[in-house]
């Protein structure tokens, strides 16, 4: 048996016990040494059927440890891997991270750089693997050269990693946030300037003065389209989540008048190549120093009572499931 977490459309989410699932083909069992709070666990937890799409199902969309079985015809990694698992379906369609041992697609694991501890790669779990893909994204239309980028949800797990990945590239990085009490905390992380999140919450007009050469945004909404409004000519904003609303009320006068491109991030189902290359950018560009001022370590008992923080908006920065609590 392995202590999990399992929520159903029954019982209130409690810590239990399962049996040890056994990989299948194309699988592996990780032992587990650490998940993730994301915004996605705290639906699951909430019973949202739009990401709680097994009953019973363990949340969980991160997981971080040690491969030590295969599935047949597993031939992406080997027994004793340190590996990472971002999103593909675990805590969703099938058992996450927040058990003591998980089976996931071998496909979608990435062997941890070397560089990266299993408490730092849960850190920064699919909020920060998100933010590698946004970063890697606006890159492509991006230069730091082209001018100011706006991070809107800094004070969340895809905004905690965007800040200081897009700073170490030498991006001067405005972030926006609901919380200025966090202002110091986000300048530390690498925001040069600090703004708050209502001067852009309210629906504005198509097209606004062009302030930033490009954004990550993690809260669409009339923020999305306020940012789409005010970005500069051939600029362009990720788009990866619904923090303030899933509604995005824009008109097509940013892309035709400015050649603004809308850039869609999407992490559960990134294939293996963007995921290594993500996972490698973080390796290379986080310091796990400043990770580490905006992460605290809970166990599964506690993951459960923060889940409904998290979807509140009401955690800074990440938070670690430690299995071994
Ligand atoms: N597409 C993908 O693959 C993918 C992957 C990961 C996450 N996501 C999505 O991205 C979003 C952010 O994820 P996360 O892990 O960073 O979540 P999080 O830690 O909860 O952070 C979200 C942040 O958004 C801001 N916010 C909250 N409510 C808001 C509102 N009503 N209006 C404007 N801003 C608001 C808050 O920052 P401030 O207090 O600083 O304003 C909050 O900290 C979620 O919707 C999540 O589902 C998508």
């Amino acid at each position: 048996m392995t202590r999990a977490v399992l929520v159903s459309s029954s019982t209130a989410p409690a810590v239990t016990e399962i049996d040890v699932p056994d990989p299948g083909e194309g699988e592996a069992l990780v032992d587990v040494a650490f998940s993730s709070v994301n915004y996605k666990d705290g639906l699951a937890l909430a019973g949202d059927p739009g990401v709680a799409r097994l009953d019973p199902l363990v949340p969980g969309i991160d997981v971080v440890g040690t491969v030590s079985a295969l599935g047949p015809g597993v031939h992406d990694v080997r027994i004793g891997d340190r590996v990472v698992l971002n999103g593909a379906g675990a805590g969703e369609t099938r058992h996450g991270g927040w058990a003591a041992h998980a089976v996931v697609p071998s496909a979608s694991l990435v062997v941890l750089p070397e560089a990266i501890p299993e408490d730092f790669a849960a850190a920064i779990g699919t909020a920060g693997f998100t933010a590698a893909l946004s970063v890697l994204a606006l890159a492509r239309f991006v230069e730091p050269s082209d001018g100011p980028v706006l991070v809107t949800g800094s004070s969340g797990g895809v905004g905690s990693v965007a800040i200081p990945l897009l700073a170490a590239r030498g991006y001067r990085v405005t972030a926006s946030t609901g919380r200025p009490a966090n202002a110091d905390a986000l300048r530390m992380l690498g925001a040069t300037d600090v703004v708050d999140r209502a001067t852009l919450s309210e629906r504005g007009k198509p097209m606004q003065k062009a302030t930033w050469a490009g954004a990550v945004d993690s809260v669409g909404g009339a923020t999305l389209a306020n940012l789409l409004a005010s970005t500069k000519w051939g600029g362009a904003v990720t788009a990866c989540g619904l923090a303030q609303d899933v509604a995005l009320p824009t008109t097509v006068l940013p892309f035709i008048l400015r050649g603004v491109s809308l850039l869609g991030i999407n992490s559960v189902d990134a294939p293996a190549s963007l995921r290594r290359r993500a996972w490698a950018l973080l390796a290379e560009e986080l310091d796990p120093a400043l990770l580490a001022r905006v992460t605290r370590t809970v166990g599964l008992a506690e993951a459960i009572e923060i889940g409904p923080e998290v979807v509140a908006g009401r955690v800074h920065g990440r938070t670690i499931v430690d299995l071994s609590y």
